[in-house]
């Protein structure tokens, strides 16, 4: 690279050599096995196969807990009582019509057709339009409550305004599962339809320091607003690393087409070096426990009300995939994750791929929002080192005579 520099530069010699050998400013790329917060919020043991959501396995709790009930365990430390849950309830429901404002952002939006996770990240910021006091955490719960409760109404009224139809009101007489699925169709959903949903949302809400999770809690770590950490952590979460479709999984059980396809097909794909989409972790060396959850959540609900053809269909390529990615990446032990079965879940609630970040969204926000209220007791502001790498170069010259 050309110098604009008029003498040689010469390399920095890093200041921390000492530190680097104690262990404490070693650069770790990705933050690998950095330890960043502590919490109480959720567990992930990779090498069991284990998480713990606000205490409980998730096994206990996914499919039994309402998504209202885990939120306020997440928020509070612990379950609710009968009363407690009804005043949460009614208050999230109270609170999900959008300000005028709002909406209008929505309809502008929708006539440029932008993904609706970027329409969500986009009209997050604007979500406490009405009672926005930036920087007055005086009352972070209220305001978390908010951003809770209308979240879903943006995804809803976004996706009816972008697919050419008008947003419904919001339906104060449904919980926040059975809410969000009215206002994306108009029709009240079935039971097994909210249990489908609420399994899915309770699996997702919170998966320790995941990169969102962590973006909130640098963000919160400033003292600023909780929106702000909100719309950072959609941001984050919208890339295809973290959040990013269980859509090509789902992709991939369509273009397989029939189960006779399915073997030549990933076969091919493996054999080009190309990765399957629902399969391997960073964290879990066992199976995702939330797969397995998810797993038996789409079993139910296809059993009960579903294409079966397209479950079986599924059911094969989970198979053939986890046989041939032993095959060919042996001693990986690469597993089904919670991608495979999202996709799956997510579509046999009737939902379009462009919703299932989306959806992933309204359940981990409120376990950002735990974390920003954890990362806001502690007090301190989060601000990691870096090592400069570049040079350093001396003999300034005024802009004519650079070359
Ligand atoms: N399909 C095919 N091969 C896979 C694979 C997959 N789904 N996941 C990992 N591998 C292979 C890698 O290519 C690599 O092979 P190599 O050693 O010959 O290069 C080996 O297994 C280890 O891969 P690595 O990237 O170190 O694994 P990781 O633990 O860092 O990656 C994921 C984790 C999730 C990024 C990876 O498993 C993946 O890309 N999965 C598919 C995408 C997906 O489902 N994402 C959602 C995760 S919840």
């Amino acid at each position: 690279m050309k110098s604009n520099t008029a003498q040689a530069a010469t390399a920095v010699q890093p200041t921390t050599t000492n530190d680097q050998c104690n262990g404490h400013s070693v650069y770790k790329p990705g933050l690998e096995g950095v330890v960043a917060a502590e919490t109480a919020l959720s567990h992930v043991d990779g090498q069991k196969g284990e998480l713990l959501i606000g205490g409980y396995r998730l096994e206990e709790l996914a499919a039994n807990a309402t998504f209202e009930e885990v939120v306020y365990l997440l928020w509070h430390g612990s379950l609710p009582q009968q009363s407690a849950l009804e005043t949460f309830e009614k208050s999230l429901a109270t609170q999900r019509a959008l300000p005028p404002a709002v909406v209008q952002l929505l309809r502008a939006a929708a006539k440029e057709q932008i993904p609706t996770m970027t329409a969500l990240r986009m009209a997050a910021g604007t979500i406490d339009i009405d009672s926005a006091n930036t920087n007055d955490n005086s009352d972070p719960t209220a305001q978390a409550q908010v951003i809770l409760a209308r979240l879903p109404t943006i995804v809803a009224t976004y996706w009816r305004l972008a697919t050419g139809q008008e947003p419904f009101a919001p339906n104060p007489t449904l919980n926040h599962a059975a809410n969000y699925l009215y206002m994306l169709t108009g029709q009240s959903p079935t039971s097994a339809q909210v249990r489908g949903l609420e399994t899915y949302l309770n699996t997702v809400i919170d998966h320790g320091l995941n990169a969102s999770t962590f973006a909130a809690r640098v963000i919160i770590a400033t003292a600023t607003d909780l929106t702000s950490a909100v719309v950072g952590a959609l941001g984050a979460l919208k890339g295809p690393l973290h959040g990013g479709a269980p859509g090509p999984a789902l992709d991939m059980v369509f273009d397989i087409g029939q189960p006779a396809h399915a073997e030549s097909y990933l076969r091919a794909k493996l054999a080009s070096g190309e990765r399957l989409m629902g399969f391997g972790h960073r964290i879990y060396r066992v199976r995702d426990p939330r797969a397995e959850v998810l797993a038996q959540e789409a079993a139910r609900m296809f059993q009960a009300d579903g294409d079966m053809a397209l479950y079986e269909l599924a059911k094969t390529v989970e198979a053939k995939a986890v046989a041939l990615l032993a095959e060919y990446k042996p001693g990986r032990n690469l597993q089904t994750n919670v991608e495979f079965y999202t996709a799956l879940l997510l579509h046999g609630l009737g939902l379009e791929t462009d919703l299932f970040t989306p959806t992933f969204a309204i359940s981990r926000a409120a376990g950002w929002l735990a974390h920003c209220f954890e990362q806001q007791a502690t007090g301190r502001l989060i601000r990691p080192q870096s090592h400069y790498i570049g040079e350093r170069k001396g003999g300034w010259l005024p802009i004519e005579q650079r070359n």
